[in-house]
């Protein structure tokens, strides 16, 4: 990965598009700590949050409205808002030379736009291209810690059961944790707005819609599909279970991945040492929680266990899902795009 102190991003003209929101706030932390100057960078929100100040290193920025044509003179914009908003912006901004980063789901399973985690597929930005989709937190969780994996035993199956973090939904889910737990502290019932149920002192299925047909959930669903497009398999068996639980942030995930041919536990630590972004921890009885990594940039992977015949492994992971799920692989994709053009 790019070395934090000579980001190629220094000398381009960047816009973060939902400065306001918290995945929009951890891209400008990012920009920040890679030596990106102020004057380079450029917050934009909706009307709800233009006029606001946001800390910017030591110093801060002001969030612009977004309007058409506010993107225009940028080199790279990095959207960390909802779908709608980047199909509604997106477009217009790519037609007047801006390149696309975008954290929604907008285009994640477009035919033609790259899907891209850069430790697992960064030769899908060889070309250049002015629109990358940046996957779903959970998905790229996931496969950071599956794709080392696949590279040496090939992977059959991944059954995944997550832990999500309430952060994952937004700064008003955030904002509602805490809500509640005050409330709850104090007595009150909790009374949920972001979430269909309280999220203080309970754990329940992904609150995205249900498909009656599969049983999964969108989050689940778009684990599926979003590993199979970046994996390049499209009939890899997937089962995730998504749970969200009443953490800050940090997603944490139970994996068993059935490989190809058999592994041993010796072979674990050369294999993940030896992959860009992640951290192996072999010692069984070690704890790594959500609270250790949050605000770290590298995934986590400890607890591995095997089947007696070696084909089965199950890990227990936890990524930052505000940093490597979301604002620093876009930061990490927006590099390697730079990068290439001045190259
Ligand atoms: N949270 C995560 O862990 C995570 C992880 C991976 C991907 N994502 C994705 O990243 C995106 C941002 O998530 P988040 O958690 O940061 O959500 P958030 O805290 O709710 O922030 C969303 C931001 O979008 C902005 N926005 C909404 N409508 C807009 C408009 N018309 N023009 C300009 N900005 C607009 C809002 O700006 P105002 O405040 O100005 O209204 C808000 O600050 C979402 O697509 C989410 O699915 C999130």
């Amino acid at each position: 990965m790019a070395d934090v102190r000579e980001s190629a991003l220094i000398d381009s003209s960047i816009a973060v598009v939902g400065a306001y929101g918290l995945v929009g706030r951890e891209a400008l932390s990012i920009l920040h700590a890679r030596g990106v100057p102020a004057q380079r960078v450029r917050a934009l929100g909706s009307s709800r949050s233009a006029g606001t100040t946001i800390p910017f290193g030591p110093g801060s920025l002001t969030i612009e409205e977004l309007r058409a044509g506010s993107l225009g003179g940028c080199d790279v914009a990095l959207f960390c808002s909802d779908a709608q908003t980047a199909k509604a912006h997106a477009p217009a901004a790519i037609r007047e030379g801006v390149r696309i980063v975008d954290n929604s789901s907008a285009f994640r399973l477009d035919d033609g736009t790259p899907l891209v985690v850069p430790e697992i597929n960064s030769h899908l930005l060889d070309e250049g291209p002015m629109l990358v989709a940046n996957p779903n937190c959970s998905t790229i969780i996931m496969l950071m810690a599956v794709e080392p994996l696949r590279r040496v035993f090939g992977v059959r199956s991944v059954i995944a059961s997550t832990y999500q973090a309430v952060s994952g939904a937004g700064r008003a889910a955030l904002e509602e944790l805490f809500n509640q737990t005050r409330a709850v502290l104090d007595g009150h019932a909790p009374e949920p707005s972001a979430f269909p149920v309280p999220c203080a002192f309970n754990v329940f299925p992904h609150e995205s819609a249900v498909d009656p047909s599969t049983g999964l959930n969108v989050e689940e669903s778009k684990v599926i599909a979003e590993s199979r497009k970046i994996l390049d398999m499209p009939d890899l068996e997937i089962l995730p279970t998504c749970v969200r639980v009443p953490v800050e942030r940090c997603h944490s995930q139970s994996i068993t991945i059935e490989l190809g041919s058999p592994a041993t536990l010796g072979a674990l630590a050369e294999i993940y040492g030896a992959f860009p972004g992640v951290a192996y921890n072999g010692d069984p009885t070690a704890l790594m929680t959500p609270r250790d990594i949050a605000g770290t940039d590298l995934v986590s992977i400890s607890r591995p266990r095997l089947a007696r015949d070696g084909r089965r492994i199950s890990i227990w992971v936890c990524g930052d899902q505000l940093r490597k799920g979301a604002a620093l692989n876009a930061v990490q994709v927006a590099e390697r795009l730079v990068r290439r053009d001045v190259a």
